[in-house]
């Protein structure tokens, strides 16, 4: 069913938000990459526009249309980071629904790897990438709204919680929404269900349903965490 209509709570504001998921190059024909979707930001770019927001939409290998929204187009963790970081620096909201490879192989080989190189087994060196939402909210721009997610594999309710709650200390974000991800449970999914956690990991709202009804549901405490 179509969401009621919303009002333009978010006119005046420019809101960055980042989607899908990175690849870090290995070789010319290979990388190393994750599940996301996209579905999660995409939604979110789709309702912040809805509700009046002027939208820039981040994306690495998003698999939803992106048709009307304005898209820088990314692959890798540091060109996230590049995008995001210029794109913050004139945004009032940045929303990191990206999942942004935490490491990227040391090395990118000029040539596609040969199986001859290592009879055995291959061994590869990853190196750290930077850490977009940290960075961001350690800024502590007055007037930049900063949002995270955690994506988090846990057995029950109490140890996601536990683990959101760190994270959420960890990277000093305004909000950090945290859902339960697992082999099947997550990413590419149409459903979802969320806990919003403040700086200090309390609990400020729940929200399940669509990836657009969970959407709004952040971009309502969003709204409420703007200066007024
Ligand atoms: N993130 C980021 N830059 C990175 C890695 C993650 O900005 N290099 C952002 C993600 O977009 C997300 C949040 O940080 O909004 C949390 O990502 P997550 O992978 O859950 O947390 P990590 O801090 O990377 O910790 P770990 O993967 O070890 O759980
Ligand atoms: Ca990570």
């Amino acid at each position: 069913a179509d969401p009621a209509p919303r009002p333009r709570d978010l006119a005046g504001l420019h809101v960055v938000v980042s989607a899908g998921g990175t690849r870090e190059p290995l070789d010319p024909v290979r990388f190393l990459g994750n599940r996301s979707s996209g579905k999660q930001g995409v939604a979110l770019a789709r309702a912040a526009a809805e509700r009046g927001a002027r939208v820039t939409l981040v994306a690495a290998h998003v698999e939803v249309p992106t048709d009307g929204l304005a898209v820088t187009a990314v692959e890798t963790a540091s060109e996230m980071a590049l995008a995001v970081e210029s794109a913050a620096e004139v945004a009032d909201v940045v929303i990191m629904a990206a999942a942004v490879a935490d490491y990227r192989p040391e090395t990118v080989s000029e040539a596609k790897i040969k199986k001859e190189q290592d009879v055995d087994g291959l061994t590869l060196r990853l190196v750290k990438n930077p850490d977009i939402l940290r960075g961001l909210a350690a800024l502590g721009r007055p007037g930049l709204t900063v949002v995270g997610f955690a994506a988090e594999t846990a057995p029950d309710r109490e140890a996601l919680l536990e683990l959101g709650r760190a994270k959420a200390r960890r990277k000093g974000a305004d909000l950090l929404v945290v859902n339960a991800v697992g082999w099947t449970a997550g990413f590419g999914a149409d459903d979802t269900a969320v806990v919003m956690l403040d700086a200090d990991g309390g609990i400020v709202a729940e929200a399940d349903g669509s990836k657009r009804v969970v959407a709004d549901a952040i971009l309502d405490r969003v709204v409420a965490l703007r200066p007024r």
